[in-house]
């Protein structure tokens, strides 16, 4: 039994009595419990690698914060990582490849990632939802995730973190051959590693297309979307009973919201570049009643309480007006709160605390309003 499922009936458009919190990174260096525990592990991959060390990292948000979904500790490069690329994590530099896909040869031995190699992912799912139940009741759901297709690609072609992922986008524009190649080999390994996090217990799934953004108009449809398209055709939209939502979250792609309504997902996530109520009209237009997540700006932590109370009020009040998702609903559900992006690493932790507590009773109060 679930004890809290408003995340999962926000991400399915279902009425609840507030709108559900979770954030992107939400366990991270920004708490203190988790830099122990890193330390304790050696580094980030000892850490992500270990599935009680990737338990204890998920639950920490959990316990200080009053937040609706719990969200896999790993991280997108797990799949490169398992293809044989060679993962590293220098500090201060972000992850890099040892073996780039810089070469024809090199990617025509690419090969779909071995499910045998990303084991200790799976068993870090069936691991936290063991450690979500309480007194025989789970908490709060678990989401599983993947990077999208594409912006796998861009890791594996550039070989680490870049402004504007120049080798793969060269690639793109000259060798589209090559990169289709990449790009098929992505989606099989992406279904299969998200499939088998069902299995092991992941009750939603999210796909991080970080730099989708990047894309011309026209690319981005090819290259990144079409391929997200794919994942979720060869994913099951049911397990054991019960649907799996499917969040997608194109970073700067609210111009593509019509566009990313039309591929399967259940759920579009939207950085702060694209207003909630803009996005619902533009859903309602094309009749696609997707739910939506996101977007407070993650710097807005940044400032004072009062800043952060009112503009986490007014991301809630723009959507409170706008028309609701189905007849009956109130225009707050369907949505989940989060930021439009992962949470800065110095962010004070008491910050989450002024905007949990404004998300709770704000879109409360709101609700009583009507
Ligand atoms: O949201 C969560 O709490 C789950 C954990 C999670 C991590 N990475 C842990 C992590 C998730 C969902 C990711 C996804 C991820 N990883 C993305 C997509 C989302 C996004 O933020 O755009 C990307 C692009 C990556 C790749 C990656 N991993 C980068 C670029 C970096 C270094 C930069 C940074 O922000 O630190 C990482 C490392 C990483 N992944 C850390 C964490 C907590 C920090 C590592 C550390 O502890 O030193």
């Amino acid at each position: 039994m679930l004890l809290n499922d408003r995340f999962l009936k926000a991400c399915l458009g279902e009425a609840v009595d507030q709108t559900p919190l979770w954030l992107m990174r939400q366990a991270g260096r920004y708490l203190p419990e988790y830099n122990a525990t890193r330390a304790r592990a050696g580094s980030f991959l000892g850490l992500a690698k270990n599935p009680a060390y990737a338990t204890e990292v998920t639950l920490q948000p959990l316990d200080r914060y009053p937040l609706d979904a719990a969200i896999l500790f790993s991280d997108i490069l797990t799949i490169p990582d398992a293809m044989g690329l060679g993962l590293k994590f220098t500090t201060g530099e972000g992850p890099s490849f040892e073996h780039p896909l810089r070469t024809e040869e090199a990617i025509k031995k690419l090969s779909v990632a071995d499910m045998d190699q990303l084991r200790y992912v799976f068993d870090a799912v069936s691991e936290i939802r063991k450690a979500l139940i309480q007194n025989g009741e789970q908490r709060i759901p678990l989401i599983g995730f993947s990077g999208s297709p594409w912006t796998l690609a861009c890791y594996m072609i550039d070989g680490s973190g870049s402004d504007d992922f120049r080798h793969a986008k060269t690639m793109m524009f000259s060798r589209p051959d090559l990169l289709d190649h990449i790009l098929e080999i992505n989606v099989q390994s992406v279904a299969m590693y998200l499939m088998e996090q069902v299995k092991a217990g992941a009750q939603a799934l999210m796909i991080f297309d970080t730099w989708g953004g990047l894309l011309p108009d026209g690319w981005y449809q090819r290259m990144s979307l079409a391929a997200m398209q794919k994942v979720i055709e060869l994913l099951p939209r049911e397990h054991e009973g019960r649907k799996i939502p499917i969040i997608i979250f194109t970073k700067g792609g609210g111009l593509w919201l019509k566009d990313m309504a039309q591929i399967g997902a259940d759920v579009i996530a939207l950085d702060w570049t694209m207003s909630l109520s803009r996005a619902r009209k533009q859903l309602l237009e094309i009749k696609k009643p997707l739910a939506l997540q996101g977007n407070l700006d993650p710097l807005i932590l940044f400032s004072g309480v009062k800043q952060i109370e009112s503009a986490t009020s007014a991301l809630l009040q723009d959507l409170a007006k706008a028309p609701a998702l189905k007849p009956g609903l109130h225009s707050l559900d369907g949505h989940i709160f989060n930021l439009g992006h992962g949470i800065n690493q110095f962010t004070p932790p008491d910050s989450v605390s002024t905007l949990a507590q404004t998300v709770v009773s704000q879109s409360k109060a709101l609700r009583v309003k009507q």
